[in-house]
């Protein structure tokens, strides 16, 4: 089965061609980080007036790559949520009207379970069951999976998600969007020890996050560097260092405390933020304790991509489902709510 992917969901188009016996066959991305930039993160409405002009010419790309026509596609599937309504509503209503005009199926699927299943296209795809950690820019969130549909929520971030963090951060020190790379490029630089940033809710049972107070503390240190008249290059790289350090930190010690609870010894890391290095670091090195292994998909499909909604569309295509012709689309959704697939 060859599926067309679309994704919209925020500020990337992503558009990818899946085939069920080949594999991957095309993806292009048009990332919109250039337009945002300059008012500091995501303004929706310019988001989807983009998406509009890159869908097409995008399609047209991965055709041509993968030397496909369009009457080779059997089925399209696009992000339905979670994600900014106007942006989602532009991929879902190409998505819908092609698949009219083509006679084939159209099937709405959900953004982090696309992320969750991007690691299923790289060489070592990941065995179920497994325990997720899924940190992109909306979300923190850690998951049971034991199938594709078959998600059991263990702890989730009470305020801001990991990569908000990164990004909320950032700016407060005075780096761009998104903060995620940009503190993570100046961590590199940072002198290890000169700052020790809290380990938020991990003195307590439990695997739910909370990142905002870190970021309250990150803004602090910096302001009390530059009180005393020292705003170097090397302090900010130093109070990066801290907070990237923190919340690497955290992140794996839920995961150890998540695995120890499902005694699962398999990590998957999605979304933005797998694509750290030293997340990657640290918890390879804590799943190499346990025998475990540690899972993640190339750096371009941490992030968001119309491959992993190909893939993931294509896996619930193939069972059989798909949607009417309504154009729906859904800013919040949660995961447990998709129907697993039979197994
Ligand atoms: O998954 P994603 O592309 O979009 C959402 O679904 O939200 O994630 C974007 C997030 C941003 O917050 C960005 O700062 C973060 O992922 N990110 C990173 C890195 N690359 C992207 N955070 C930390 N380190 C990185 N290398
Ligand atoms: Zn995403």
């Amino acid at each position: 089965m060859l599926v067309l992917g679309l994704e919209t969901s925020c500020d990337e188009t992503g558009v990818a061609l899946y085939d069920s016996e080949r594999g991957l066959l095309a993806d292009a991305l048009f990332s919109q980080i250039d337009l945002h930039r300059v008012y500091g993160g995501v303004v929706p409405e310019l988001a989807s007036r983009d998406h509009v002009k890159r869908m097409l010419p995008l399609i047209r790309e991965v055709l041509e790559t993968a030397a496909c026509k369009a009457s080779d596609i059997d089925a399209i599937a696009y992000t339905a949520g979670p994600g900014l309504v106007g942006a989602l509503l532009v991929g879902a209503s190409c998505a819908q009207a092609l698949a009219l005009a083509w006679g084939i199926p159209a099937l709405g699927v959900h953004h982090m379970e696309g992320h969750l299943l991007a690691p299923m296209l790289e060489e070592t795809p990941p065995q179920f069951p497994f325990v997720a950690l899924l940190v992109s820019g909306g979300h923190t969130q850690l998951v049971r999976v034991d199938g594709i549909g078959r998600y059991q929520l263990l702890g989730e971030s009470l305020d801001d998600a990991a990569g908000e963090a990164f990004d909320k951060t950032a700016k407060l020190i005075g780096l761009g969007y998104p903060g995620g790379p940009e503190i993570a490029r100046l961590a590199l630089s940072g002198a290890p020890g000169r700052f020790v940033f809290p380990r938020p809710m991990t003195d307590r049972p439990g695997l739910d996050f909370s990142f905002s107070g870190l970021k309250t503390f990150t803004l602090n240190t910096w302001q009390q560097c530059r009180a005393a008249g020292d705003d170097s290059e090397q302090t900010r790289c130093d109070v990066a260092l801290a907070f990237q350090q923190a919340v690497v930190e955290t992140l794996t010690i839920k995961c150890q405390r998540a695995l120890k609870q499902t005694g699962l010894n398999n990590l998957v890391i999605a979304g933005g933020v797998s694509a750290n290095l030293a997340l990657r670091q640290a918890l390879a090195t804590m799943l190499a304790k346990f025998n475990g292994q540690v899972f993640y998909a190339r750096p371009a499909f941490c992030t968001d991509n119309g491959a992993m909604i190909a893939y993931a569309g294509c896996q619930r295509l193939l069972a059989g489902q798909q949607d009417g012709p309504a154009i729906e689309v859904q800013a919040r959704w949660p995961m447990e709510q998709l129907p697993p697939l039979a197994s």
